[in-house]
């Protein structure tokens, strides 16, 4: 079978573009060390908040978005922890993005979405919804609070 010089040439462009696209994404990956998020099944549902300290560095969020706030509102964690933010919504469609690291998940009522974070710097990183959700959306924000821990 022979292919035509022009469709030859635009095979091979799609597949270099779709190798960049593989690459970028990984790159991504790897650079800002955050997960990609998953989405995990129905039964696994959960309705409240909570947050799980699993050991000194490894922390557990689950995340309730509803109009118009996100619970918990705060969240303190010690620099260099791992946290895993599972999220769910009480109601509409939700965001949570945390720009600093590159977090933008939705908030789906009947499912959890979920994603892993190191926070290795200390401050204030703000979880805002970035999805419009009704007359309170720009009031919904949380903050996740990373501090060196405190001696004793
Ligand atoms: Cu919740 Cu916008």
């Amino acid at each position: 079978m022979k292919i035509d010089k022009f469709e030859k040439r635009v095979l091979i462009i799609t597949l270099s573009v779709i190798g960049l696209f593989i690459f970028s994404l990984l790159y991504a990956k790897n650079k800002y060390q955050t997960d990609l998020p998953e989405c995990l099944p129905y039964n696994k549902v959960y309705t409240e908040p909570k947050i799980n300290k699993i050991d000194s560095t490894t922390y557990q969020v689950f995340s309730v978005a509803s109009m118009w706030q996100f619970e918990p509102g705060e969240i303190y964690v010690p620099v260099g922890s791992e946290v895993d933010f599972y999220l769910t919504s009480k109601d509409v469609v939700h965001g949570f993005n945390i720009a600093q690291k590159n977090v933008n998940m939705m908030a789906v009522y009947g499912s959890i979405n979920k994603t892993t974070v190191k926070f290795d710097k200390p401050g204030v990183y703000d979880i805002v919804c970035h999805e419009y959700c009704g007359v309170g959306h720009q009031n919904m924000r949380a903050q996740v609070i990373v501090n060196y821990p405190t001696a004793k």
